[in-house]
């Protein structure tokens, strides 16, 4: 059974370790997951020649969960709602199934650290994580979500197209300049800590007891962490059990077993941290 992540660039991906912990927990000796660049232009083609020597189905990761979205034959309904996939998996009949499993994998690891239940969540961003991750959010019934966005017509957009599908939790979209109020949850979902820049939070709006979650991960402390730190926030907690948690949800599409997550994601904080 063969595997991939697929993406550009490519080669910095952890994805092949997480899987083949997960393989390793089952004995699949015939599972292998390995990663592979796809050309920026040649998306389809990456995937159709992967299948066509027998590959099984695959992760997607930038720039090509767009993509990945049109060339599914059908759909889940998360990936449907969040217009992205990040997994496909290759039918009995041929056809290619498109998931996003970034949502469910988001928030179990949230639930590790806080309850959702009536809690105010803010999550910064509109790009293609955020729109994963809204409607998954919804369904643990916070009393609100905030999404707040540089572009604040990103927002504003996000927030209205997925409130019909959010189950009565009122989703708010708004640019940065009008986060008002505080929240129990604040949820990074911009890359302003690739290039190591802060957002521009308000002050105060972290609540009391707040868990600060940035999506991004890495050795060093991200910077929207650092922010929440000085901000006097204890609870802080990176995006590495998000990328495991996405890859259970789809080694368990694939595969059909549901692997532990905790041995594997402390084996990854401990090769982060080496
Ligand atoms: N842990 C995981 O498993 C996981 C999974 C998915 C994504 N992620 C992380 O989530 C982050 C977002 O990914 P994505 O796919 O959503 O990216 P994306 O589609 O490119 O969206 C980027 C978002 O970040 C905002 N942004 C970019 N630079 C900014 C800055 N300097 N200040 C404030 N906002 C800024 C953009 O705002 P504008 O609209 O104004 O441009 C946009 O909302 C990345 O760091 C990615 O690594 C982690």
């Amino acid at each position: 059974m063969r595997y991939v992540v697929i993406g550009n660039p490519i080669a910095h991906s952890k994805s092949p370790q997480i899987h083949a912990a997960f393989a390793a927990q089952y004995a699949l000796a015939d599972f292998s997951y390995e990663r592979l660049l796809a050309p920026l232009e040649d998306f389809d083609g990456t995937v159709r020649s992967f299948v066509a020597e027998g590959g099984k189905g695959c992760n997607v990761t930038v720039p090509f969960k767009e993509a990945a979205y049109e060339l599914a034959t059908h759909l889940t309904d998360r990936a449907a709602v969040a217009g992205a996939v990040n997994t496909l998996k290759l039918q009995d009949d041929g056809t290619l199934l498109g998931d996003n499993t970034d949502g469910v994998g988001l928030v179990t690891d949230v639930l590790r650290h806080t309850t959702l239940t009536d809690k105010r969540v803010l999550v910064l961003g509109a790009g293609g994580a955020a729109r994963g991750v809204l409607l998954p959010l919804a369904s643990a019934r916070p009393a609100a979500i905030t999404v707040a966005n540089r572009t604040a017509a990103k927002a504003v957009d996000l927030a209205g197209l997925l409130q019909p599908h959010a189950g009565g939790v009122a989703l708010t979209g708004t640019g940065f300049d009008g986060i008002k109020g505080e929240f129990d949850v604040i949820i990074n979902a911009t890359s302003a800590s690739l290039g190591g820049e802060r957002v521009p939070l308000p002050e105060g709006a972290f609540a009391p007891g707040a868990l600060a979650y940035d999506m991004m991960y890495g050795k060093e402390e991200t910077a929207f962490l650092a922010q929440a730190r000085e901000a006097g926030v204890t609870r802080r907690v990176d995006g590495l059990g998000m990328l495991v948690g996405q890859a259970a949800e789809a080694f368990r599409l694939w595969t059909g077993r549901t692997p532990d997550v905790e041995p594997v994601l402390a084996m990854m904080r401990a090769g982060l941290a080496g």
